[in-house]
C-alpha cells in the first residue's frame, strides 16, 4: 500500500519549537477537531527532535482508566530485567535515566514501584516523576512530558478531582520549577472549555490549535498525490482539509463517487440521531446538575449552520450544545469563542438535513 508522507504543519511545528527553545513556564494545551492530525503532528515532531530532549509520551487512548491505580499505571512503564545476567540492574534514578531518549511512559523499576503507589496519593507518584526529571536535567538534557487524550482522566476520582491534582503538578513542572515542558493533547472540546474556565490555570497555560488543513495546504497536499484541479475542488467541497478523509480520497480512483458516499454515510448517521431523539431525551450533566436534551433545541442549533460555517458560542441552549459536542458533531473553540461542525462533511450533512425539514 502507498505510504503517505506527513504533510506541512510548518506553522504549528515552529510554534512548538519556539516553546521548546525557551525555559518551561506554561502548560501547552494542543487541541482541535477530531482527526485533525494532533497525534500525527506530535509523533512527527518526537521523531525529529534533537537528542537533548528526552520525551515522555503517554497516549491514554488505549488505556482503561476506571480508578486512580489505573491512571498511575497508565503513566508508568516498568523496566523489566530481561537479561539480568548480562545487564546490570538499574537501581538508582540516575542509572534509570542514563539511557532514555524517547519513551512511551515514565520508566520505573521494582525498587521504586511501591513508593509510586504508596497510599494511593498522586503526590507520591508526582514526586517520583519530579526526581526522575531532575536526574534527566542533571545529564544536561531537557525533559518533555506529553499526555495525549488527556480528557480520559476527567472521570477518575481520588479524594477529590484527579484533574485538579494533575494540573497542580503540571504547574509545578512548568511555572514553579521550570523543569519540564508539558503538552496536553485533546480533541474533547468540552474538556478544553472546562480547562479554559479553570481559575487555577489562568495565565499558566497556552493553547495551540491544530485545525484541519486550510485550502492552500490542502491543494499542495493533494497535488503531490496527483490530483487534478477538478478532483481537488471535489475533495475540498466534500472533505475540507480533514486529513483522515483526504487520505481515503488519495487511495481511491473515483474521488467524486467516494466523496459523495462519505457524505451519504454521515447524513444517515445524523438522520438516525435526530430520529433517535424523537424517542428519548438523553441526560447531560453540567456541573452537578442533570439536564435533559430536547430535540427541538438540537435542531435550533443545527439550523444556525444553514447560512454560517461558524457560530458564536454564546446564547445557545447548553445541554443541546454539549450533546452535539459530545457526539462529535460540533467542535467548540473556547479560545475563539466559536462553534463549528467537526468537519466539512458534518457541515454539508447538517445543511442537507436542515434543508429537508
Ligand atoms: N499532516 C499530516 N500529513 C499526512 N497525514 C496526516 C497528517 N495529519 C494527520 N494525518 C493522518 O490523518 C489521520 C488522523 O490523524 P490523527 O490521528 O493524528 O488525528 P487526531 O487529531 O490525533 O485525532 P483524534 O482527534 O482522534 O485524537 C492519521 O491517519 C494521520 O496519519
Ligand atoms: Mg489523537
Amino acid at each position: 500500500m502507498k505510504r503517505i508522507e506527513f504533510h506541512d504543519r510548518e506553522h504549528e511545528i515552529e510554534e512548538i519549537r519556539d516553546i521548546l527553545n525557551s525555559e518551561p513556564s506554561l502548560i501547552t494545551f494542543v487541541y482541535g477537531p477530531i482527526n485533525s492530525g494532533k497525534t500525527a503532528l506530535i509523533t512527527h515532531l518526537i521523531d525529529r527532535l534533537p537528542e537533548e530532549y528526552v520525551i515522555f509520551y503517554i497516549n491514554l487512548r488505549t488505556k482503561f482508566l476506571a480508578s486512580y491505580d489505573d491512571f498511575i499505571e497508565s503513566l508508568f512503564e516498568l523496566e523489566m530485567d530481561t537479561n539480568a545476567t548480562k545487564i546490570k540492574r538499574k537501581e538508582t534514578l540516575a542509572e534509570l535515566v542514563s539511557s532514555v531518549t524517547k519513551v512511551t511512559g515514565i520508566p520505573v523499576t521494582k525498587e521504586f514501584i511501591n513508593y509510586v503507589f504508596k497510599d494511593n496519593k498522586p503526590k507520591n507518584a508526582f514526586s517520583y516523576i519530579i526526581k526522575l526529571f531532575e536526574e534527566v536535567k542533571a545529564t544536561g538534557r531537557q525533559p518533555v512530558l506529553i499526555l495525549d487524550e488527556l480528557q480520559k482522566i476527567g472521570d477518575v476520582n481520588v479524594n477529590g478531582s484527579l484533574i485538579y491534582e494533575l494540573f497542580n503538578f503540571f504547574i509545578d513542572l512548568t511555572k514553579e520549577l521550570h523543569l519540564c515542558h508539558v503538552f496536553a493533547v485533546t480533541s474533547d472540546s468540552i474538556f478544553i472549555e472546562r480547562v479554559y474556565s479553570e481559575a487555577m490555570l489562568s495565565g499558566r497555560c497556552e493553547y495551540l490549535l491544530v485545525d484541519d488543513f486550510d485550502y492552500e495546504t490542502n491543494a499542495t497536499f493533494l497535488k503531490e498525490h496527483g490530483f487534478t484541479n477538478d478532483e481537488l475542488e471535489v475533495a475540498w467541497e466534500y472533505c475540507g482539509g480533514k486529513p483522515v478523509c483526504l487520505l481515503k480520497l488519495i487511495r481511491v480512483d473515483d474521488t467524486e463517487k467516494i466523496a459523495k458516499k462519505m457524505l451519504a454515510t454521515r447524513m444517515n448517521q445524523l438522520n438516525d440521531l435526530l430520529d433517535y431523539l424523537k424517542y428519548t431525551k438523553p441526560r447531560i450533566t453540567i456541573g452537578d446538575t442533570d439536564y435533559t436534551v430536547e430535540r427541538e433545541d438540537i435542531i435550533i442549533i443545527l439550523a444556525r449552520f444553514a447560512s454560517a460555517e461558524c457560530i458564536d458560542n454564546q446564547g445557545l441552549d447548553r445541554p443541546a450544545k454539549h450533546y452535539l459536542i459530545k457526539n462529535n458533531i460540533l467542535f467548540l473553540d473556547p479560545d475563539m469563542g466559536s462553534i463549528k461542525p467537526q468537519s466539512r462533511l458534518d457541515l454539508l450533512a447538517i445543511r442537507k438535513l436542515m434543508d429537508g425539514m
